[in-house]
Formats: structure tokens, C-alpha cells, sequence
């Protein structure tokens, strides 16, 4: 990038003013001898304007130097430029990266709540299978040995039947959990629209975290209505929730304590929900409210924080759910008020 061109190398730009001093120096020569006034005077005029001639050219130097300068200036300005541009780019990369990798942990974290959700039923289940096996080849041993009295037959009719019960009932539940984590899965991996009750989604979310809420002996009360269908996204939902909730385990509880999460829902009018949640733990210092919903900031950086958390919370209730998400005031504990558009329902 040029600002002003440098001078041009080769052509005297003085070639007139230096002819026009060579003639000036030449008329002197011719001049007559004796008349010395004029003479004098003339000397005085030439010798001026090679001084001037002089200066000019030492400025013309001076002034192709700063050129120069100049143009290495605006390269090295330009160098900068496209070098911030490309860190930029890359930083906006390594935010995008992160968020995919925070998202990713939350669906790992799912996955193994789940998974510690379906493994109680199905281990019920089987106790209950094994005792009847057990049970069935007592039977078959007594009647084998044709020895087999009504009472005990009936004693194992019941037996059968109960275990039966307790089979279909566990592997029910442990089917609704895989069925219920399979749909969140795919919400989450999807980002998908689709018509869901609010109430199951919250229960559902709350399984998969109920392993690390079990473990820290923290409570959760819900309070929603059982009815509420939303037309919105169930993925970008449970991020949100399961975003507020990881963030109360780890930064509102010191280790060993515990507390009371409250997840309640309201219908502000017939198109708007209010999701609030809160947590009876340290509270966000005054000082961090404004920075919490900033990308990277954490409290946290040394243990694991990427201060992404919460500006996920915010990306998504405005850019997916078209709402809004603010910290409340609270005298003790930590809550944010979520809003969202319940969408396009027909009743
Ligand atoms: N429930 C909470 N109680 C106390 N502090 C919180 C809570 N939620 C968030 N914070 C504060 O907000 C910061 C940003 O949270 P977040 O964006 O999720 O990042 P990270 O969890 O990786 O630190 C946390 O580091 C913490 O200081
Ligand atoms: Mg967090």
C-alpha cells in the first residue's frame, strides 16, 4: 500500500532551475568588467538562488526519506491488521471448539447418569429373574422326584407371579429411561424443534443428573404444571438446565455441603414461560455479576473451569429459544429467571 509515491529516481526534477543558474553564472562571466556595483549585486542574486536551489534539494530528500518511511509504516501497519484478523479467526475457532467440547461433556455426563439411572431397575430385574430361575428349578427337582404337594406348587405359582411383576415393572422403567435419554440424546445432537411436555423434559433432565445430585446429597424441588406443552427446542432446554445445575454443584457448595435446588415454571402469559431456578449456595459476588455470562470467565480456571457454562446459557435462550436469561437477585444463593416464547400450540 502506497500513501504518496517516493521521488522518482533517475530525472533531475531541477533541471530547468539548474539550467536557468548556469545561465546566470554564464551572464555574469560575460558581463563588462569594472562595473562593480551591478556586478555585486547580481553575485548576491545568483548565490541566493543556489542556496535556495540547495535547500530544495536537501528537502526533496528529506521528504522521499519520510516517504519511505511512511510506506514501510503503512506495510508494517497492514502486516499487523491481517495478523489480529487471523487471531481473531482463530480465537472465534478455539470458542466454537470449546463450546462443541463443553456441549459434548454435558451429553458424556448424560450418557453416564443414565446409564448409573437404567443400571438400578435392570439390576432389580435380574435379582428378581435369578430367584425365579432359582425357584423354577427347586420345582422342577420335586416334581422330578414326583414328590411335588399343591401347596408348594401354588407357593411357587406366587413366587412366579410376583417376580414376574417385579421383571416387567423394573425393565418398563429402565426402557422408559433409555427411551427418554435416547430422545434427549438426539435433542441435544440434533438441536431439533419439536412439540414436548415441559414437566416430563425437566423430569428427564434431572434422571440424568440424579447419580452427581444423589452423590453431593443435594435436593431438587420442582414446581411445574404437569400440561405444559411447549413448541421450542427440548435439546437446547435441558443444556440450559443441566448448565444451571452443574454450575450449583460445583461452584455453590463447598465440599460436603449440600443444599436445596428449585426449579419452578410459570405461564406469564399465554405465550410466555418463566423458568426460574435457583440455589440456597454461595451466591456470585457483586463484583463477577456482570462478567458471569462472558465467555471464559470462571472462578475456576485451575479446576477444570472454561467459563463457558453460562454464555451457552445465554447464546442459546437468545439465538434457539429467542428469550432471554438474567442473574436474579437473591439474598442467599444464585438465580437466573429464564424467559421463552412457548411457541406455536394448538389446543
Ligand atoms: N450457582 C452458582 N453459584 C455461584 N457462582 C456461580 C454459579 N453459577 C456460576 N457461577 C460463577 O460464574 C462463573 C461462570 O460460570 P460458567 O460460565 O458456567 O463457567 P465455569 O463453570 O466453567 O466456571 C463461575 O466460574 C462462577 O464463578
Ligand atoms: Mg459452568
Amino acid at each position: 500500500m502506497t500513501l504518496t509515491d517516493a521521488p522518482s529516481d533517475g530525472g533531475n526534477p531541477f533541471e530547468d532551475d539548474d539550467a536557468i543558474l548556469n545561465q546566470a553564472i554564464q551572464a555574469l562571466g560575460r558581463l563588462e568588467i569594472g562595473d562593480g556595483e551591478g556586478r555585486g549585486a547580481l553575485e548576491q542574486v545568483v548565490d541566493a538562488y543556489r542556496r535556495r536551489l540547495l535547500a530544495r534539494r536537501r528537502l526533496l530528500g528529506v521528504q522521499g526519506l519520510v516517504r519511505l518511511e511512511i510506506n514501510d509504516l503503512w506495510e508494517e501497519i497492514a502486516r499487523q491488521s491481517a495478523e489480529i484478523e487471523r487471531t481473531g479467526e482463530e480465537l472465534e475457532q478455539t470458542r466454537k471448539g470449546l463450546i462443541q467440547a463443553e456441549q459434548m461433556a454435558v451429553l458424556g455426563g448424560m450418557v453416564a447418569g443414565v446409564a448409573h439411572e437404567v443400571s438400578t431397575p435392570m439390576g432389580v430385574a435380574l435379582t428378581a429373574a435369578s430367584y425365579l430361575a432359582e425357584q423354577t428349578q427347586a420345582l422342577r427337582r420335586v416334581v422330578a422326584e414326583g414328590r411335588i404337594r399343591k401347596t408348594e406348587f401354588d407357593d411357587y405359582l406366587k413366587v412366579a407371579s410376583e417376580a414376574a411383576d417385579v421383571i416387567q415393572a423394573n425393565a418398563r422403567r429402565a426402557a422408559e429411561l433409555m427411551h427418554g435419554f435416547k430422545r434427549m440424546a438426539a435433542d441435544q445432537t440434533s438441536s431439533e424443534r419439536r412439540i414436548f411436555n415441559l414437566r416430563h423434559l425437566l423430569d428427564e433432565v434431572l434422571i440424568s443428573l440424579s447419580p452427581r445430585l444423589r452423590q453431593g446429597g443435594h435436593r431438587v424441588s420442582i414446581g411445574c404444571a404437569e400440561t405444559i406443552e411447549v413448541d421450542s427446542y427440548p435439546g437446547a432446554l435441558s443444556q440450559i438446565l443441566t448448565n444451571l445445575i452443574m454450575n450449583s454443584m460445583q461452584h455453590g457448595y463447598d465440599r460436603g455441603q449440600s443444599g436445596v435446588l428449585q426449579i419452578s415454571v410459570r405461564e406469564i402469559d399465554p405465550d410466555q414461560l418463566e423458568l426460574y431456578y435457583a440455589d440456597d449456595g454461595k451466591g456470585v459476588p457483586i463484583g463477577h455479576q456482570k462478567h458471569i455470562f462472558d465467555p471464559f470467565f470462571t472462578t475456576r480456571r485451575n479446576e477444570g473451569g472454561t467459563g463457558l457454562g453460562l454464555h451457552i446459557v445465554s447464546t442459546i435462550a437468545r439465538n434457539l429459544l429467542k428469550g432471554s436469561v438474567a442473574l436474579e437477585p437473591l439474598e442467599k444463593g444464585t438465580a437466573f429467571r429464564v424467559c421463552f416464547p412457548r411457541g406455536q400450540i394448538s389446543s
